[in-house]
């Protein structure tokens, strides 16, 4: 007998959704039944383009039994109330990133998602790409040694006509900040996933260039609970975007990825391979927000369909995901307080 397939539904169709549906296409153990968007047109094109039903109303879409999981594609600031009401309904839920917008939010969610039994997980796709898993590896095994400075930098452009465009980049209801908790929050995530516990935090945040409410501009310092220490660089305001970088400094060794490449590998155990697999071109977020591989979201969907098939949590749960939340509102809290924020993440 064939196994059933799980069941999937889509709440918003944005920008991001069509990542969502090109993966799940290509992925044979679910299938895509419904997807909700409140405009007409885009309802229409949704039933043309990929023959699947399209509602109006999220609510209309959880009555529906053959649907076991949700992917909630709305603006950052409303993940909320679809995700309780999906949860509610008994179905499992992955939010595209941030989790949500602050950790209390974050936090009803994830309480939800114990309440109900049903799994709670957030998009973090650059953690499925095969060079960061290696440099995740390397890191882990101890092939750094003792791990001394880890640094995230994410550099990047955005016109005042990227926020002007919508009504929610930008807004503190809608997007909870700018820089940091939007864009910065990718390598944010991955440099904590490599690094581990948090104690404390310091950071200054800026709105230079934009008629924005978040951040522009921002820096933050970082004491980790193994003796090493961190910065975060991030800004949407350069003249020039560069690719966003992560480096790692350990006792034994330094590994360094710039937009999803490895470009320097320089540990004591496998000598200096400079350049290990820079392309001429890499792929990142850095000019264009929807520069980026959908190959990484349909790795990240399948491990996360296969965990729910086998009845286990999803990589990248609830818990998981509140870190970096945790971590970018303890830099807003410390600028706005002027003082260390004292924190185990
Ligand atoms: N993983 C990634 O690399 C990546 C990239 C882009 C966006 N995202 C995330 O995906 C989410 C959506 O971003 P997007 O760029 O697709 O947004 P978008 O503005 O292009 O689309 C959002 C959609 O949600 C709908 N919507 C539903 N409820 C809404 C509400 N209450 N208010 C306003 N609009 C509502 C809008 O009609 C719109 O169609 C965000 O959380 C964003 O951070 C992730």
């Amino acid at each position: 007998m064939k196994a059933k397939k799980i069941g999937v539904g889509i709440i918003g169709f944005g920008s991001i959704t069509p990542f969502h549906v090109h993966s799940l296409l290509e992925i044979d153990d679910c299938q895509l039944i419904a997807i909700q968007s409140s405009n007409k047109e885009k309802r229409q094109m949704i039933r043309d383009k990929y023959d699947v039903i399209a509602l109006e109303n999220h609510s209309e879409l959880l009555k529906l039994d053959e649907i076991d999981l949700i992917i909630i594609c709305t603006p950052s600031g409303f993940h909320l109330e679809p995700a309780l009401a999906a949860l509610q309904a008994g179905k499992h839920v992955v939010v595209e990133k941030p989790l949500e917008i602050n950790t209390t939010r974050c936090n009803q969610m994830i309480s939800a998602s114990k309440k109900s039994g049903v799994s709670l997980s957030c998009i973090f796709q650059n953690r499925f790409s095969e060079n960061f898993l290696k440099v995740k590896n390397a890191v882990d095994s101890g092939k750094l040694g003792k791990l001394l400075l880890g640094n995230a930098y994410i550099k990047w452009k955005r016109d005042q006509e990227y926020y002007d465009m919508s009504p929610w980049r930008g807004t503190l209801k809608g997007d909870g900040g700018a820089a940091l908790i939007n864009q910065g929050i990718h390598t944010i995530d991955l440099l904590i996933y490599l690094m581990g516990q948090i104690n404390t935090i310091s950071g200054s945040i800026r709105t230079l260039t934009h008629d924005i409410e978040g951040e522009d501009v921002a820096t933050a310092n970082l004491e980790f609970q193994n003796g090493a220490l961190g910065t975060i660089e991030a800004s949407t305001s350069l003249y020039h975007a560069f690719p966003e970088k992560i480096e790692i400094h350990g006792e034994d060794g330094s590994i360094i990825l710039e937009g999803g490449e490895i470009t320097h590998w320089n540990t004591k155990e496998d000598g200096n391979l400079e350049l290990v697999s820079k392309k001429s071109d890499l792929a990142s977020g850095a000019n264009d927000p929807l520069a980026i591989d959908y190959n990484l979201h349909k790795n990240q969907l399948y491990a996360i369909i296969k965990a729910i098939k086998q009845g286990e949590k999803p990589p990248v749960h609830g818990q998981e995901a509140l870190r970096s939340i945790q971590l970018i509102e303890a830099i807003y809290e410390s600028s706005d307080t002027g003082k260390k924020v004292r924190v185990i993440i």
